[in-house]
């Protein structure tokens, strides 16, 4: 590690005190993310500092901004700093800095004495995670989501998806179309579903809100001591959306009973008693703030998300795997097949669904 170099970026935040250390953090996929330890008269203080990934975000200030008024207003509502996510700001009174080789840095007051879990341990857990995206969904429904930029377009617009899957099918550049013919048809039968939600916003029964798009246990932090939800961050794809794709995806991944390649489907299940646990902290955390309509549209969000996923890992099988990293051969077919079972079981267990989140009307 350039001493130097990252020394440098961190002197030009408006930290407290001298630097002491700063050091690799975390196990974030997408960001660098560095713990910074500084000290003024003899108090540590920590940061979190991060180098924002540039090949996945082309307009890293655009994805900034949206963090920047998102946090300011949540910062209004939170009942403590540790409740929300806070931006240090540089000597200059900016949100990031530029580093020598064009790279976007961001600095965040550290969350102390708080976990984030890779693998929800138990319903609990998931109730927790569940209950921090509620809350975010609650404190932000006044902000004005269309003020925001959509810094990844089209990311679940479905049909979009679907146009991009059709092509891959027809393009079929590996010549591996004719040995997934069951799961193309799967995907293709159910075309006329995947307009469901944007048809639905048209009607005016489903708001546009501010969305998290990466609602993943590892994005919430708990207490360490009680367990209970502090905070959601990782706020790089906050964007204009719909509550339940974010509600959807959670289910998608967290809701499912094996890993998302997971090559046994027999392993692979949607798990009721997940989606009620989830279903049940996201409305304690969205505190009776969603519209009717929306909240009898989570299945449909949950289902959205599965098999939108789905589509997208075979696009990538067809297309000679160039999206999604792969470890073997047909990773991108495994996770496919995952999704799909996810998406069978979840229309098999479908009035169930219903019946859960009708509770809530
Ligand atoms: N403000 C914070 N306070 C404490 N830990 C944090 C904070 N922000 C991030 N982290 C830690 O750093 C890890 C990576 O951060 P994250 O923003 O999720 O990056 P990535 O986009 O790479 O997943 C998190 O999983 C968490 O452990
Ligand atoms: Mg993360």
């Amino acid at each position: 590690m350039d001493k130097v170099f990252f020394e440098k970026c961190v002197k030009q935040f408006d930290i407290r005190g001298s630097i002491v250390s700063i050091a690799a953090y975390g196990k974030g996929h997408i960001n660098d993310t560095f713990l910074v330890r500084t000290i003024d008269n003899g108090t540590i203080t920590k940061y979190i500092m991060q180098r924002v990934n540039s090949g996945v975000f082309k307009k890293p200030e655009q994805v900034i901004s949206n963090i920047e008024k998102v946090t300011a207003f949540l910062k209004v509502r939170a009942g403590s700093e540790r409740e929300v996510l806070s931006l240090i700001p540089t000597n200059d009174g900016k949100t990031f800095i530029k580093d020598s080789t064009g790279d976007v840095w961001r600095m965040y007051d550290f969350i102390d004495d708080s976990i984030c879990l890779d693998i929800v341990e138990n319903e609990n857990d998931f109730y927790e995670c569940a209950f921090a995206f509620g809350k975010f969904q609650r404190d932000l429904r006044d902000f004005p989501a269309d003020t925001l930029y959509e810094t990844i377009p089209n990311f679940h617009n479905t049909p979009v998806r679907f146009g991009a899957f059709l092509s891959a099918v027809a393009a079929d550049k590996c010549g591996r179309a004719e040995t997934v013919k069951k799961e193309i048809k799967f995907i293709t039968e159910r075309q006329d579903f995947y307009s469901v939600l944007i048809d639905a916003e048209k009607k005016g029964e489903l708001p546009l809100r501010v969305t998290h798009n990466d609602t993943k246990s590892n994005n919430v932090m708990l207490d360490y001591k009680t367990r209970k939800a502090l905070c959601v961050i990782d706020l790089d794809t906050v964007m204009p959306g719909y509550s339940v794709t974010d509600f959807g995806d959670a289910i998608r991944f967290g809701a499912s009973t094996a890993a998302e390649d997971e090559r046994d489907l027999d392993k692979v299940h949607f798990s009721i008693d997940l989606f009620k646990a989830y279903t049940k902290g996201y409305m304690a955390g969205c505190d009776g703030k969603l519209k009717d309509t929306e909240i009898m549209l989570l299945p449909e969000g949950a289902k959205m998300m599965t098999i939108e996923c789905g589509m997208r890992f075979l696009a990538d099988y067809l297309s000679g795997d160039t999206y999604f990293k792969i470890n073997y051969h047909d990773h991108n077919l495994v996770r496919a097949r995952a999704q799909l079972k996810l998406v069978s079981e979840m229309e098999e267990k479908w009035e169930e669904m219903k019946k859960v989140v009708k509770e809530y009307c």
